[in-house]
């Protein structure tokens, strides 16, 4: 990655006012950069002192940035560890919890849901996996993300081979059909989940949820005051004994007494009963 030391301390000016936290864009810099420099032709404009000045005057262009700085990349199965976790241990013992209070509806929600790889993944694998299990237990998945595109592609759930690659390759044959290069996913796996447009900085879409996965986006790009935030939002969305799955190399503000992390996963995080 080349160094750009102007452009590193752009983003560190702009990053705070965002609301969000430079360590998380470390990585992804030169991406973000990259469209950066697109918009700043756009605008005709010759370079990050322009930019920069260009926002003082034009307060909406801080949305545009903001636009700028979504990371959106994701796969099916992303950190295989978590799914089996949530297959073998955690969704069973949410499901007894539900049956105990007499309901029949599994509900989870996956915010920041990329192009639908992350809510297809757990459609998958409880068809595969649990359905037989628990035919007592219907599952439903509210998926959201800010990005309409992205939404879009969820909805038509045709992927490249690359974003499959994770994925038991038993799942991956009996799940989708290969056209043209594409992997396009079975209807079936695909009426459990609804998308829907959200902003995850917004009040929460849903409540009296049993498990929300909140990975690789609050907790990795935003600063410290918003995770907050959105955690205690998140608390309020989880039905008491739910589950907050982050990314695996993500974790909680310190001091959130409302949840308290899994022995076995440290991206795991329950909500007392
Ligand atoms: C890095 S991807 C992670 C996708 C998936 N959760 C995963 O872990 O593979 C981050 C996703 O969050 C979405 N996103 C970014 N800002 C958002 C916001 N404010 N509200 C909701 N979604 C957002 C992006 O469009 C992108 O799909």
């Amino acid at each position: 990655m080349t160094e750009d030391p102007q452009w590193t301390a752009f983003l560190q000016w702009v990053l705070p006012q965002l609301r969000m936290r430079w360590p998380g864009f470390r990585k992804v810099r030169t991406q973000v950069r990259k469209r950066a420099h697109r918009r700043m032709q756009s605008l005709q404009l010759d370079g990050l002192n322009d930019y920069r000045d260009y926002l003082q005057q034009h307060p909406d262009e801080w949305r545009v940035l903001d636009t700028l700085c979504r990371i959106t990349i994701s796969r099916f199965y992303r950190d295989k560890g978590i799914y089996r976790l949530l297959a073998d241990r955690l969704i069973p013992g949410l499901v007894e919890q539900i049956r105990r209070e007499g309901r029949s509806q599994l509900h989870i929600w996956s915010a920041g849901c990329g192009s639908g790889e992350e809510p297809y993944s757990l459609a998958i694998l409880w068809a595969m996996q649990l359905q037989q299990r628990f035919p007592d237990i219907t599952l439903r998945i509210l998926a959201t993300d800010i990005e309409p595109h992205l939404l879009n592609r969820a909805r038509t759930a045709c992927y490249p081979f690359s974003s499959l690659k994770e994925l038991p390759a038993a799942w991956r044959e009996s799940a989708f059909t290969a056209s043209d290069g594409r992997y396009c996913l079975q209807e079936t796996f695909k009426r459990q989940v609804l998308f829907v447009e959200h902003d995850v900085r917004c009040p929460v879409p849903a409540t009296s949820l049993q498990l929300i996965l909140c990975r690789n986006l609050v907790y990795t790009y935003y600063d410290e005051g918003l995770q907050r935030e959105i955690t205690q939002r998140l608390v309020d969305a989880l039905q008491p004994g739910g589950l907050l799955v982050v990314g695996s190399h993500e974790t909680l503000p310190d001091n959130i007494p409302v949840f308290t992390p899994l022995s076995c996963n440290r991206a795991i995080y329950k909500k007392p009963v």
